[in-house]
């Protein structure tokens, strides 16, 4: 590597394959020059590669879970005083199996040497010296296993959780340094991950991946822009990151359970794309719902005609005790919600009359949430988890049939689940 050059330097490591592997591509195309890390010396094929786009490149072969190796890749991370640039901080491994019967202490305690260790040993060396300068950006690779407890997989949720809390702290820390840090949360990837980890044979590991260059596409933008974490790749995944933060623990601790359990995989359910996602928020472990919404909607269609007025709409809303009703067209069809607060905001506080206010003037024109009489309970659970709301009008056709209620859902079912996801809209709400 020459002295002098114009050219930013990166450190990749676990650059030898997947995600890392990807990572340093998008570098060297970006024009950067790199030093890249893994522990077999395949790595030097991958230099090769990348000197192919143009980089000058540093391979350094190591292994990250002993001290040694990481003062080694340190002594080696800034080549003539260079301090890198950037930093994808991104080698880690994971291991599947019961805690208690499966998995050995050995494999688990590397997992915390690499996942963990070596990343706040290699942050150290590099924060330090990129704060001197005043400028740097560093990427971790996280994971979206780090927001939920991860039942057969413990270890590595636990010690993705520790490295997904430590980049959002140093980035705080950081935030008048120059020094950018950048969380990447990938959904199941297809690399050698699951192989490794002894995982083939559940769910996630049978299941749909995303391809590693979109993750590490993503991962190259955000740590570009600055951004403080990107969830990558898939809309299905982008989803499941947020529907996850309405999720109690140990709801997702049990939906962890059904992806990651040794031998989930197999079976016809066990392969392809049919096979739902690791961290498939929606999954249920038992399939015993079956029931469908217009099973659990109370009542029949109450609801406010579009050109009754709003104090007729507020003594319906008394006389039921409910604080929202769906706002019915003279052709049957839903117009809208209207709500208690709508009455207020809308009604009351514009110094409206609402002897004079028709309820179909509250109505926005914005697209009302239903959902299909025939679909599922599930589905409404979904529906009312996603957007927030306690009530469903549930349609037929355009026909407004009935109203679907959190209490509703949690009367009709005694899933123990069901009552935490349903706890879970209520706090949310
Ligand atoms: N795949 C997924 O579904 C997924 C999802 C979320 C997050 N992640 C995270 O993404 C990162 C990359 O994983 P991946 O999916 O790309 O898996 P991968 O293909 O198995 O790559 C792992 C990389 O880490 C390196 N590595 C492993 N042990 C090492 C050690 N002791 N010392 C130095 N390097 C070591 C490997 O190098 P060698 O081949 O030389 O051992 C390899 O380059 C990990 O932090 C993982 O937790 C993966």
């Amino acid at each position: 590597m020459t002295d002098q050059t114009s050219r930013p330097l990166a450190l990749v490591t676990g650059a030898s394959s997947g995600i890392g592997r990807e990572l340093a591509r998008e570098f060297a195309t970006n024009g950067f020059d790199l030093v890249i890390a893994a522990e077999d010396e395949r790595i030097g094929t991958v230099a090769e590669e990348l000197r192919g786009l143009g980089a000058e490149v540093i391979a350094v072969q190591v292994d990250l879970t002993t001290d040694r190796g990481v003062d080694n890749l340190i002594s080696r991370a800034a080549p003539r005083g260079r301090v890198p640039d950037a930093a994808a901080l991104n080698a880690g491994i994971g291991a599947g199996g019961a805690f208690a019967t499966d998995t050995a202490l050995e494999d688990e305690l590397r997992i915390v040497d690499l996942n963990v260790r070596s990343t706040v040993h290699l942050a150290k060396h590099l924060v330090a010296d990129m704060v001197a300068r005043g400028s740097g950006r560093i990427l971790f690779t996280s994971s979206i296993a780090s927001t939920m407890p991860g039942t057969y997989q413990a270890v590595y949720n636990a010690s993705k959780s520790f490295v997904q809390s430590f980049a959002l702290a140093l980035r705080e820390e950081l935030k008048d340094t120059g020094v950018t840090v950048t969380a990447l949360m990938p959904g199941p990837t297809d690399t050698e991950f699951f192989e490794r980890a002894d995982m083939l044979d559940t769910k996630v590991g049978a299941g749909d991946k995303d391809d590693p260059r979109d993750v590490a596409r993503d991962g190259f933008e955000a740590l570009m822009a600055g951004e403080e974490r990107i969830i990558s790749a898939s809309l299905k995944t982008k989803l499941q990151g947020r529907g996850s933060r309405l999720l109690p623990d140990s709801v997702k601790a049990k939906m962890h359970a059904a992806q990651a359990r040794p031998g989930s995989g197999e079976g016809p359910e066990g392969n392809g794309s049919a096979v739902p996602h690791e961290y498939d928020i929606h999954e249920k472990e038992d399939d015993d719902m079956g029931k469908t919404a217009r099973d659990v909607m109370s009542g029949g269609a109450e609801c406010v005609g579009e050109n009754e007025t709003v104090l007729d709409a507020a003594r319906k809303l008394a006389d039921l005790g409910v604080g929202a009703m769906p706002i019915c067209g003279e052709d049957d069809r839903l117009k809208g919600m209207l709500t208690d607060r709508d009455i207020v905001v809308k009604v009351l506080a514009k110094g409206k009359d609402p002897e004079q206010t028709r309820a179909g003037e509250t109505a926005d024109g914005s697209e009302v949430v239903t959902i299909g009489a025939d679909d599922s309970v599930e589905d409404a659970l979904r529906t009312m988890a996603s957007h927030k709301v306690r009530r469903l009008p549930v349609i037929d056709g355009h026909r407004l049939v009935g109203v679907v209620s959190q209490a509703d859902l949690a009367r009709s079912l005694d899933n123990a689940q069901v009552g935490e996801l349903v706890e879970a809209i209520s706090a949310t709400a």
